[in-house]
């Protein structure tokens, strides 16, 4: 008897597994809530730009620690803001004395994106800056993030945010397994940003997702035994390999 093997069937494009959005239920969103503020409450750090909604300083602070770490930004925002005040005082400034202002932290190109900021909003929008999600990212320099951060910390609106501290928790608590750094994952953690935003609150929600991020759940070496999520988390105990899976 002569076995005929059947050829395989084609099976098309190999398709990466697509990263499924977990489902939260309305509870599942309160507690993740409830445990960050508490939390934050107990443990939030004083920072200035967390005592001001003025949208330039919260722009300000932003902009430094998109890459800069607190306690290097911190005298150089007090600087910044005893030198150009206002966003009409940073587009009257020299590009070169902006620049020279920034140095420490880096020289690089966000100085001068501020600094365009500036010129664009006294050009246009009488020396304030927009309130609207679309007007804001029309700017050079205000991405997906830092819109969020403004609209949420200067005009208290219900804006979610994302950046690398706050992918790390939404993901871990959410997530658990897979790579956190994928496109298809990055859109995942932006829904579950917005998913368990506050209706009020919003400021210190998006404050504290951020400083629970960079605090607690750490990239090295998380407190997951000291964790207000541990009893629900999705990636407790926590395991450096799932981040590499
Ligand atoms: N990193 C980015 N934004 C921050 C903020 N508002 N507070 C602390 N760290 C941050």
């Amino acid at each position: 008897m002569t076995i005929i093997k059947k050829k395989p069937e084609a099976r098309g494009p190999i398709r990466r597994a697509r990263s499924t959005p977990p489902t939260l239920s309305a509870a599942d969103r309160q507690r993740f809530r409830r445990r960050l503020l508490d939390w934050y409450r107990r443990n939030g750090r004083d920072l200035p730009w967390r005592r001001t909604t003025d949208p330039y300083r919260i722009l300000v602070s932003e902009v430094m620690l998109q890459q800069t770490q607190v306690d290097r930004v911190l005298p150089k925002y007090e600087e910044w803001l005893g030198k150009y005040p206002t966003l009409e005082a940073l587009a009257a400034a020299a590009e070169d004395d902006v620049t020279e202002t920034w140095r420490p932290l880096g020289y690089n190109i966000r100085p001068r994106r501020l600094h365009a900021i500036a010129r664009e909003s006294v050009a246009r929008y009488g020396g304030s800056l927009p309130a609207d999600e679309s007007t804001l990212r029309s700017f050079k320099g205000i991405g997906e993030y830092t819109a969020g951060a403004v609209l949420s910390f200067a005009f208290g609106q219900r804006a979610a945010i994302l950046d690398t501290n706050v992918a790390r928790v939404l993901f871990r608590v959410f997530v658990g397994r897979g790579s956190p750094k994928t496109h298809a994952m990055k859109r995942t953690l932006w829904d579950l940003s917005r998913a368990v935003l506050p209706q009020r609150h919003v400021f210190d929600f998006n404050q504290a997702l951020m400083d629970f991020g960079a605090t607690l759940c750490v990239a090295r070496k998380p407190k997951c035994l000291i964790c207000p999520m541990r009893p629900s988390c999705a990636a407790y105990p926590f395991n450096p390999e799932n981040e590499r899976a």
